[in-house]
């Protein structure tokens, strides 16, 4: 079997936050190695320092110690190989979704990209089934069609990784479903490397390779990883009505309540 390249690992890793009268420490000790299109979700209560790994990762932060790898060099900064989609929609209101899009390659890739880039705003509208709405504005969509736009927008540049935090928090259960079934089948056609964050256990067992569990805050790591078993491609009916899916789902809700247990606790 030829082994897996790493594509993003994360070693030793810890964040602190200054702050007058004592740091706030966010996460600490975190090793995590992503393979090339693998889906890793990370999962843990909340002010653990899930968003601090993701921005990390993103290069919007950098770590106190240890260190963050991408195809092995250390990320220095923001780059156009690493799309994130964000829980909120950050879409510029006075264009249409086209523009939104036509501007995110714009501003990773120059001007003189933008032309030749046409076709690949097409494409995208198409795997996210946005092509009808490409000349409307923000306002005049749901938030699950603007969600869409957020997931286009970070596939547009083909990134070497995809970062999504809380992807599908702001939406209501139905239209949260339709797009995990749509991401599901997304990721047939269009296989990438992904880091995702959820509070939601079964959105993680769907959706990822495997979960990672963090502890509580403050400083929290992750504590266990689990191997997500279901074969792909994947359909929502068939991992429900698996047995190891409940068996999982269990597994997951029990340490996530013994670490909300042990911070009450504290
Ligand atoms: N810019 C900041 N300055 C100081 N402390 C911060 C900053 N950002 C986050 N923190 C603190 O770091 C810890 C981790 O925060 P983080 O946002 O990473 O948690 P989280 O796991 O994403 O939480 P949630 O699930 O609620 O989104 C928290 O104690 C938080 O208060
Ligand atoms: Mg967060």
């Amino acid at each position: 079997m030829i082994a897996a390249t790493t594509v993003l690992e994360l070693r030793g890793v810890e964040k602190r936050y200054p702050r007058k009268g004592g740091d706030v420490l966010a996460c600490s000790g975190i090793d995590l190695a992503v393979a090339e299109n693998e889906f890793v979700s990370l999962i843990g209560p909340s002010g653990c320092g899930k968003s601090t790994v993701l921005s990390l990762v993103a290069g919007l932060l950098a770590p106190t110690s240890g260190s963050v790898l991408l195809d092995g060099k250390p990320i220095d900064g923001p780059g156009p190989d690493r799309g994130v989609v964000f829980q909120q929609y950050a879409l510029l209101p006075w264009m249409t979704v086209r523009e939104n899009l036509a501007f995110a390659v714009e501003s990773v890739r120059g001007k003189s990209g933008l032309a030749a880039n046409a076709s690949d705003v097409d494409g995208v509208l198409d795997l996210v089934h946005l092509t009808a709405a490409a000349a409307r504005y923000p306002r005049e969509l749901s938030g699950g069609m603007k969600q869409r736009v957020g997931l286009a927008r970070a596939l547009l540049v083909r990134p070497r990784v995809l970062l999504l935090d809380e992807p599908f928090g702001a939406l209501d259960a139905l239209t949260r479903a339709y797009l995990q079934n749509e991401m599901l089948d997304l990721w047939e056609h269009r296989p990438t490397t992904a880091l995702m964050i959820t509070h939601d256990i079964e959105e993680a067992l769907l959706l990822s390779d495997r979960v990672a569990m963090m502890t509580r805050g403050p400083g929290g790591t992750i504590a266990r990883v689990i191997d997500v078993p279901f074969a792909r491609p994947r359909h929502r009916d068939a991992v429900m009505a698996d047995p190891r899916f409940a068996r999982l789902a269990a597994e997951s809700l029990e340490h996530l309540t013994r670490e909300l247990d042990l911070a009450r606790s504290a």
